[in-house]
């Protein structure tokens, strides 16, 4: 049967094809300096950071759904993020009156500090009662778009010849409580992630949204 002996074959040949469009993809997508200009650069991140924010949602929606017990409203009090010490802008007048460099810093912290939680919170997902793939699918990729959006505000601010300060980052103390053996403790601890998750990516995609309207399009956004 000639037919069963070539299909494979051809297959294995668009596989190929495939796997050399993403390889050539990935070489683009990782040589962003000097050949892409920053408008472009904008757009990039500004999809990542949008992405980000609605898996973020996403996490939290699934989480909220099966796992959320309005009794916490009354037993505990709201834990502050881990990433609340980073001042960002509260007003609009704030927003333009920060230097696009100190509000890419101010991000660039943010999503630093969210590199080590996001690692214990996808190792987190399957000890959830009853997880769902889905989450964990959610976690990985949101984990793996903040790396990627990092790299990419880093870009932006090195073409200012800024360079990233090697400082520290506020560091989140949650992971006694998120391995904790006491199920409530466990819950709750596993919340106040997926809500500080989503309020920093809502931020970090506002945010870039404003730089990228101020620096590319000189204010006049819709
Ligand atoms: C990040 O923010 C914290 C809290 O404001 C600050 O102490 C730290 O220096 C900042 N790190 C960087 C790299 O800006």
């Amino acid at each position: 049967m000639p037919l069963a002996l070539t299909l494979p074959n051809s297959a294995g040949v668009c596989m190929l094809l495939l796997v050399s469009n993403l390889l050539l993809w990935e070489h683009v997508a990782s040589k962003p300096t000097g050949s892409v200009s920053t408008g472009d650069l904008y757009d990039r991140v500004v999809g990542q950071s949008h992405t980000t924010y609605n898996l973020a949602a996403d996490l939290y929606y699934e989480f909220d759904v099966k796992y959320f017990k309005s009794s916490w409203y009354k037993t505990r009090m709201p834990s502050l993020c881990h990433t609340a010490s980073i001042h960002t802008p509260e007003s609009r007048e704030e927003v333009h009156e920060i230097k696009t460099e100190d509000l890419l810093k101010t991000m660039i912290n943010i999503s630093h500090a969210w590199e080590e939680p996001l690692k214990h919170l996808v190792s987190a997902v399957p000890t959830l009662p009853g997880a769902s793939d889905k989450m964990l699918k959610i976690a990985n990729a949101v984990k793996d778009k903040i790396h990627v959006l990092l790299a990419g505000m880093k870009t932006i601010l090195s073409r200012s010849h800024k360079e990233v300060e090697k400082d520290a980052y506020p560091v989140w103390s949650g992971l006694a409580d998120l391995q904790s053996s006491d199920e409530d403790t466990h819950l709750f601890a596993f919340y106040t992630l997926v809500r500080c998750l989503r309020r920093d990516t809502h931020k970090t995609d506002a945010f870039l949204k404003v730089l990228r309207c101020r620096e590319i399009f000189n204010n006049e956004c819709f």
